[in-house]
């Protein structure tokens, strides 16, 4: 153990005030275990990311993933620190929870997912 850590883990400083983790992970279409990219995760990706960018907002920011196993269920993504996981569809979904979670704190709740491991 770290003599000198003084901090708990609710004092660590954050980063970022949101962090968006998307999965990219890309399978043939006719992979058993399905993938966020064969659900057609790039383009609400670029378009997630676009909007970030034009927000301005420098603490928000998106992190490409690879599979984060529940790929049946994409395309898939997780807001930390709430660690909330959402299923949008359409880029209006991905719209929307950029105004309304990501920029206003408020959950989507129609877009959520609550994946069982
Ligand atoms: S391919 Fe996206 S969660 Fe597995």
């Amino acid at each position: 153990m770290n003599e000198t850590a003084t901090l708990a883990l609710s004092e660590v400083p954050q980063v970022y005030k949101r962090h968006v983790f998307a999965c990219f992970q890309q399978r043939p279409p006719m992979h058993p275990r399905g993938s966020c990219g064969a659900s057609g995760a790039q383009p609400l990706w670029e378009r997630l990311g676009k909007q970030l960018e034009a927000s301005g907002q420098r603490d928000i920011v998106m992190t490409a993933t690879g599979c984060m196993g529940f790929c049946q269920a994409g395309p898939i993504m997780v807001v930390y620190p709430e660690g909330v996981w959402y299923q949008p569809k359409t880029p209006e979904d991905v719209d929307e929870i950029v105004r309304t979670h990501l920029l206003g704190g408020e959950l989507v709740e129609r877009l959520v997912i609550v994946p069982h491991i």
